[in-house]
């Protein structure tokens, strides 16, 4: 195994524990209680749901990746395939098929995996009333144990055209399911908390809220010691402290510049601060397509916004300093820009503050311009 792993879900070795959360998450899964899971993308929130699984006893997954579901059709088919998946042998899978029978489910093999993939009639699954059929199927299998049904990328929902009645019927419907325990992830923060903070969506109040943030310094640092030890370095404290800056401490980019670091210093074994810009030069590199493809439609505001952010900071983005400093004519023209670069999810707002998603991105602003 590489000492690094990231975009992807990791577990074992690759996986830094977590205690606090992933107890909380475990004993919610045990006890039915519902829980959103919300965080910025690539902190792990799909590896802490799947360890906290992991320590359930006596529960079962149905793990449901909703990201770029488009409709209705699209989610029970998701919903379906998963089901089909939930154990070993044809159990699942036909208890799938027949409680879906009013759908017409129809089996086909995924060619990458083998594994079996279901589809819906999509005229008869158009409907949210499919979502009777769905939960109705979730409810017959919770019969018999309790299962953990996981809607991880959740705020997908809200691209269907019919969101809004999507969601109550869900939500409705999922009350009944009392046995049942949901978690509904989502890395979109302004999204998920539409979906459930508002005080006028039908899922207000209906589950706890567990918020996975940074990784606590010592422990991550402490393993990823362990880690550039498997490579054969050493990295100190210090130099680990400076790699957390650097990658704003989100978890997936942390292991990306770690990964980097490694690769750049082959034959080295004790690691010092300019590895680190070795490492970043790597991965501009490898990245600075993906950059240009993502900025090349900005406008010139929303360019000189996203500079400033990237060099003095996002906070305070109304004052008379940060609109001469980006070189902006005004505050509304300011907050437009900021708006914009929210919308295409190049920023987020986190406590008033605007933070680039990708500190990577940021580095590229920084020495293009
Ligand atoms: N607990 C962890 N320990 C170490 N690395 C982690 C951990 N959680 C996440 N990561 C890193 O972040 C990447 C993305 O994790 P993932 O669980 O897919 O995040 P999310 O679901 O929030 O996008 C992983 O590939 C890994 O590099
Ligand atoms: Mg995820």
């Amino acid at each position: 195994m590489k000492p690094f792993e990231y975009g992807c879900v990791v577990k074992g070795e690759v996986f830094c524990p977590r205690p606090e959360i992933e107890s909380i998450l475990a004993s919610n899964m045990e006890s039915g209680q519902n829980t959103v899971v919300v965080g910025e993308r690539r902190m792990g929130k799909t590896s802490l749901i799947m360890a906290a699984f992991s320590k359930t006893r006596k529960c079962r997954l149905l793990y449901v990746d909703l990201l770029n579901i488009r409709t209705i059709a699209d989610f029970c088919d998701r919903v379906a395939s998963a089901a089909s998946r939930m154990g070993r042998g044809q159990t699942f899978l036909q208890k799938t098929l027949s409680f879906l029978a009013r759908l017409r489910p129809t089996l086909s093999v995924d060619p990458h995996n083998g594994m079996p993939v279901v589809s819906v009639d999509s005229r008869l699954a158009e409907n949210v009333s499919s979502f009777d059929d769905i939960i109705a199927m979730i409810g017959r299998f919770s019969e018999r144990e309790r299962v953990v049904v996981v809607f991880d990328e959740f705020q997908e929902i809200l691209k269907l055209d019919n969101a809004g009645q999507a969601l109550a019927t869900l939500r409705s419907k999922i009350q009944f399911l009392s046995e049942t325990c949901f978690v509904f992830s989502g890395s979109v923060r302004r999204d998920m908390v539409r979906i459930f903070i508002d005080y006028n969506s039908p899922f207000y109040k209906s589950a706890a809220t567990l918020t996975v943030g940074a990784i606590d310094d010592d422990c991550f640092i402490d393993f990823l010691q362990r880690r550039f030890a498997v490579g054969g370095r050493k990295a100190s404290r210090d130099f680990l402290l400076k790699v957390l800056e650097t990658a704003n401490r989100v978890s997936g980019d942390v292991q990306q510049l770690c990964d980097a670091i490694l690769t750049e210093t082959d034959g080295k074994e004790i690691l010092s601060s300019d590895d680190i810009g070795r490492g970043i030069e790597r991965i501009l590199k490898q990245e600075s397509s993906a950059f240009e493809m993502q900025t090349e439609s900005l406008t010139r505001y929303q360019m000189k916004a996203l500079l400033a952010v990237a060099r003095i900071g996002g906070k305070f983005v109304t004052s008379a300093d940060f609109i001469k400093r980006a070189g902006l004519s005004s505050a509304p023209t300011a907050k437009r820009a900021l708006g914009a670069l929210v919308e295409r999810g190049i920023l987020y707002r986190h406590e008033k503050e605007y933070k680039i998603f990708n500190p990577f991105l940021r580095e590229w602003i920084v020495r293009i311009s």
